[in-house]
């Protein structure tokens, strides 16, 4: 006979907080979110040797986690997993670019010759609406700097369009420039003194290697959460799978990843632990992460295997489809709730710490308070960020709404078979998520703001200014389908609908 868990299955939006005494030191400025990203040995006080600034990191997603989602999600504190259904090559060229990233030093996107001619600015001023054009001898990012080229130098209307460059350019020997290593300050204090707008930096040979930007100045000075490495470069994750690991990790590590996470829909198999036994085996030093499972079976297999963390979630997430599919889920609060007490055995019995993270089907911003309050370090989320400015996909207008296209990756258009991987034959087949649209929100650190300002009121009502205190101190109660209703508002005509 099967075996049958009595406890019924229940997800976020079942359960509301009662709050707890706010204390006078209680405040939202004085809340901290730093959470520990991989495992640790508590026992002997140690820290996670990683740690997030702001509990989140971004779904291991092709409609997600993109290198310009990584960036921005990493100045603000969290961390993104960059997709790995995708080349291993393209892969670690993406984690490349976030390691490259120096917040106010701008790779030149906008690049000519000098035997151009005006036609081929206006052409590239059009097609990527920047108007700062790096001269350089071969037309590249980084080539040798022979000038500089912003509107101020040229009249569409009135010069002839087949001037060469050369001849209308801010020639190098008169352009003030900066030094590669100078500090972002210095750089601003020569664009003050001097009162430019762009200041070019170049290596020892005159190559170019980034511009600074006047404008960028206020932007770039205030990210006291940036999530950056010894190195100062910011951190990031990567994806891998089961298949092609002895290939992929290299690769990964060779670019620069600072942590790796197994992605799978199914976490509780072996493949998973040959993979973790092999990395731990071969590089040591990078954590790795593997999931997803929803309940203590799943957490002490994959902790034994060697996980630097445990990823929870199956069949709850926005696109997913698996539940209807293959029938296989569990309600994501509950998964979490159990999953974090075995975590807790597991930290007594070993004296190991080992990250939970909570994967999908956060739609609410106090879901994500319940999460952690569950137990959850960190929360994975797809569609909270794939409606973002930064998120790799097209925004597109349906009507008279804005939207940003989400699929998931057991769909057909991600074709990520490695994932739902089942053994034998690599394909694909039936799928086990949805191609969609998400509303489009705007910017990133604009939304995150919001959510955060949230988040930190629903702590200061359980009387908590950290995860830790907040997982100890909450109070968390089961509501009616009834009290649901009552939770919005209700029995009166909205103006803005009226
Ligand atoms: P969301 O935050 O609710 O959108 O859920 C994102 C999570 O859904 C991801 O981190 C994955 O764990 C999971 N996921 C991504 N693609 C698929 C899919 O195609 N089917 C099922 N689950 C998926």
């Amino acid at each position: 006979m099967a075996i049958y868990i009595d406890d019924v299955s229940r997800t976020f939006g079942e359960y509301l907080f009662i709050p707890g005494l706010t204390t006078k030191h209680c405040t939202p400025a004085g809340v901290s979110l730093k959470t520990p990203l991989v495992k640790y040995k508590a026992a002997d006080n140690e820290a996670s040797a990683l740690e997030l600034n702001i509990p989140f990191v971004s779904a291991i997603m092709q409609s997600v986690s993109g290198p310009e989602l990584a960036i921005e999600l990493a100045r603000n504190g969290g961390l993104s997993f960059v997709f790995a259904s995708q080349s291993i090559d393209t892969q670690a060229e993406m984690v490349r670019k976030v390691k490259k990233f120096k917040a106010g030093f701008v790779v030149s996107d906008s690049n000519l010759k000098p035997d151009n001619t005006l036609n081929d600015v206006i052409d590239l001023v059009n097609k990527t609406g920047h108007s700062t054009i790096g001269i350089t001898h071969d037309g590249s990012p980084n080539g040798k700097l022979l000038g500089l080229i912003t509107s101020r130098d040229y009249r569409p209307e009135k010069d002839d369009p087949n001037t060469k460059v050369e001849e209308f350019m801010t020639p190098f020997k008169t352009l003030i420039t900066g030094e590669l290593g100078i500090t972002l300050t210095d750089a601003n204090q020569i664009i003050w003194d001097n009162k430019l707008n762009t200041l070019p930096i170049i290596d020892a040979n005159n190559n170019l290697a980034y511009f600074v930007f006047r404008k960028d100045y206020d932007n770039h000075r205030e990210n006291p959460n940036e999530l950056s490495g010894k190195d100062k470069t910011l951190l990031v994750g990567a994806g891998i799978n089961t298949r092609d690991y002895k290939e992929r990790v290299p690769a990964l590590v060779e670019a620069g990843a600072d942590v790796l996470c197994i992605d799978s829909s199914d976490g509780y198999s072996e493949w998973q632990k040959e993979t973790l036994l092999w990395v731990k085996k071969n590089y040591a030093d990078i954590p790795t992460g593997a999931g997803n499972v929803v309940d203590k079976e799943g957490f002490d297999f994959l902790a034994n295997a060697g996980a630097d963390f445990v990823k929870v979630g199956i069949g709850g997430g926005s696109i997913c489809i698996t539940r209807e599919q293959k029938g296989i889920g569990r309600g994501q609060a509950t998964s979490l709730i159990d999953v974090a007490k075995a975590r807790d055995e597991y930290l007594k019995t070993t004296g190991y710490y080992i990250p939970v993270c909570s994967d999908g089907g956060l739609v609410h911003d106090y879901h994500m308070v319940l999460a952690l309050a569950m137990g959850a370090d960190f929360l994975m989320m797809g569609r909270y960020f794939a409606r973002f400015d930064e998120s790799p996909t097209k925004k597109l207008r349906i009507g008279n709404n804005y939207v940003k296209e989400y699929w998931g990756e057991g769909s057909n258009r991600a074709q990520n078979w490695q994932r739902y991987d089942t053994g034998g034959a690599e394909s694909l087949k039936f799928e086990e998520g949805v191609d969609s649209y998400v509303p489009y929100a705007g910017k990133l650190k604009d939304n995150l703001d919001i959510t955060l300002s949230k988040i930190k009121a629903t702590m200061c009502s359980c009387g908590a200014v950290t995860i830790d205190e907040l997982q100890r101190k909450a109070k968390i109660t089961l509501v009616s389908s009834t009290s649901i209703v009552e939770g919005g508002a209700h029995d009166v005509i909205l103006k803005d609908q009226g």
